[in-house]
């Protein structure tokens, strides 16, 4: 009733036939005896003529159409005098004999193009309008292929897909709970999961073997590029394997989504432990797509009269390939950015192998020039490299150095799109010491196993020996991204019972909050692991973005908002009642 074709659809070889298309205006361009509308669907955009000559009437009627009314058009497809060739249906053009308005349109807020004149906030509170731009629909076209790839692998695996509730109770994965008050349990509250994690380790309790969802988690934490309060994962948990096993398991799917959606074969994926990757990209996880590999440095550095270096911990370095040439200026504006309170570094120092074999430094009043040189031949650096090395108490300065790695990378064009270089991350310490709660945390989650080996320092009480136990946990990290992280769990009740406690739950309230998955390892729990992947990023990063955002059709803002149906807001007095909740603060 609507149409023939879609506005993708049509080539040369429809030429001559009569058609009925249905779509939005685009544009209406009027050169007087001719008007042309460019109507899109999700398919594409079809040109449709209107000839004063033929049909007046009709001609009139289409320069009144505004942008985005949605009409249908009927007429014979012809050859287009005037091709374009960037477009799929650029020879063709629909000489239009009928036009039927179906809903007219307000003008929009902002141009529903590609490059669309619209800002965020505006975008996001029409989010309608902005999701009807092609290439945000393109990251939907993506999305839904990933999920249908990723459950054609997982099923061909004897994965089942099942469902896990919403309302819950608390599910650590180390940000703040979502709650929802419950009416018929006055007082008492629903948390919203983090992620179904007890839920997917209780169904291996229970036998199901290989389990996976595709499902929406929520976790209250400050928001970022990469992070949304509500967001999805591809969740998996898998009977009686060992880490070997995940990681195969999830390579393949990872090299499975490649294949099928971009058409990219992935080799294999290196594997670096997490020291190894802290102590050469100072971050756990390292974007593979360029090298600046860190350089120690300390020995050659010390004892030669430069007091920062000498009282440092770590003096360490990247070596930015071909940017000798760096003026003054720019590494004035280096150090300025080292020292903004986000990173904190406390200066920079630079070494200039210049392009005639002479070197240059910020420091030339400490060391010689042999000093130099034997620095930059540590570095295998070539004539026209830069050092940048950065010196303080290790582990931070290995973060700071972390941060100017990916910084002159950006400024170097090395972050390509359309390079993918995976890797897993492994051997994650079990537990984190906070100085300021002066309490261990889980690096993972509380349900993550030691390492075998390391099992049993988890008797000891010695904080070192404690901090030294590492987890059977593993990371996945993409171009610099984290897109999933896993472990093999604890299948032992005691074993979980006395992670709790290093924890530093009570005793009863290790029972009160997890007792029921404390119960069932007591009903023959097979050993188990799992991963999961979050989706939204894994969508993103595959087409070489950094937000997520535009891969979810409805996100919020870095408030927590959604801007298009204004929420979170108050409720009515009378639900408030029913539930028996006071606010204190008025929203505003
Ligand atoms: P984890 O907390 O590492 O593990 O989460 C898995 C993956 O989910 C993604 N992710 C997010 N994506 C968008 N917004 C967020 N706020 C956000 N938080 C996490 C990341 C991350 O790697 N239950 C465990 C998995 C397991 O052990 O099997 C878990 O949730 O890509």
């Amino acid at each position: 009733m609507y149409r023939t074709h879609n506005c993708g659809a049509l080539r040369m070889e429809h030429i001559g036939q009569e058609v009925k298309l249905s779509g939005w205006v685009q544009i209406g361009r009027d050169f007087g005896g001719l008007t042309f509308i460019d109507l899109r669907d999700r398919y594409g955009v079809t040109q449709l003529v209107f000839n004063m000559e033929d049909d007046a009437a009709l001609c009139e009627q289409a320069r009144k159409l505004g942008r985005e009314f949605v009409i249908s058009a009927t007429g014979l497809v012809r050859e287009r005098s005037n091709k374009n060739p960037n477009r799929a249906t650029g020879d063709i053009e629909i000489q239009v004999k009928q036009l039927e308005i179906l809903n007219p349109s307000k003008v929009p807020p902002f141009t529903i193009e590609d490059d669309t004149d619209g800002g965020d906030d505006l975008r996001m509170k029409y989010r309608y309008l902005d999701l009807r731009r092609n290439s945000v629909q393109q990251n939907f076209v993506f999305r839904s292929k990933l999920a249908l790839e990723t459950r054609k692998y997982l099923s061909d695996h004897q994965f089942l897909e099942i469902e896990t509730p919403f309302l819950i109770k608390t599910t650590p994965e180390g940000a703040r709970d979502f709650v929802v008050p419950s009416r018929m349990n006055q007082g008492q509250f629903y948390a919203l999961p983090q992620s179904p994690q007890t839920f997917k380790q209780i169904l291996m309790v229970a036998g199901m073997d290989r389990y996976f969802q595709i499902v929406k988690c929520f976790r209250d934490e400050d928001l970022r590029a990469d992070r949304q309060p509500e967001f999805t994962q591809i969740d998996c948990e898998m009977a009686f394997v060992d880490r070997e096993t995940v990681l195969q398991t999830f390579e393949g799917l990872t090299k499975h989504l490649f294949k099928h959606t971009l058409g990219i074969d992935l080799p294999d994926f290196p594997r670096m432990n997490y020291d190894e990757a802290m102590r050469r990209y100072g971050s756990d996880k390292p974007d593979l797509r360029f090298d600046m590999e860190f350089v120690e440095l300390t020995d050659l550095a010390q004892g030669k009269g430069f007091p920062v270096f000498d009282a440092a911990e770590l003096v360490v370095g990247i070596c930015a390939e071909g940017q000798a040439a760096y003026s003054r200026k720019q590494t004035d504006e280096l150090t300025e950015w080292l020292k903004r309170p986000q990173i904190g570094a406390k200066g920079l120092v630079y070494v200039k192998y210049e392009a005639d074999g002479s070197v240059k430094s910020s420091v030339d009043k400490f060391y010689s020039p042999d000093d130099l040189k034997a620095w930059c031949e540590r570095f295998g650096a070539k004539p026209g490299d830069l050092l940048l090395l950065l010196c303080g108490e290790a582990e931070k300065t290995r973060k700071q150095l972390n941060e100017l790695r990916l910084e002159m990378a950006r400024r170097m064009g090395l972050m390509k799109a359309g390079d993918f270089k995976p890797l897993w991350v492994l051997d994650f310490p079990l537990l984190e010491w906070d100085d300021d709660s002066q309490r261990f945390y889980a690096m993972h989650h509380p349900f993550t196993a030691p390492l075998p080996e390391d099992a049993p320092k988890m008797a000891s009480s010695d904080r070192n020996e404690l901090k030294s136990i590492r987890a059977n946990a593993y990371d996945i990290v993409l171009n610099g991204s984290e897109i999933g992280g896993g472990s093999i769990r604890i299948h032992d009740r005691d074993l979980q019972f006395r992670n709790f406690s290093l924890l530093g739950f009570t005793d009863e309230e290790a029972e009160a909050k997890f007792g029921f998955l404390l119960g069932a390892f007591e009903f023959g729990a097979p050993p188990h692991g799992g991963i999961a992947f979050g989706f939204d990023r894994l969508c993103a990063v595959m087409n070489g973005q950094s937000s997520i955002r535009d891969f979810i059709a409805f996100p919020k803002n870095n408030q927590g908002r959604d801007m298009m149906i204004d929420a979170p807001s108050a409720i009515d007095q009378s639900q408030m009642d029913e539930l028996a909740l006071v606010v204190k603060v008025k929203p505003n």
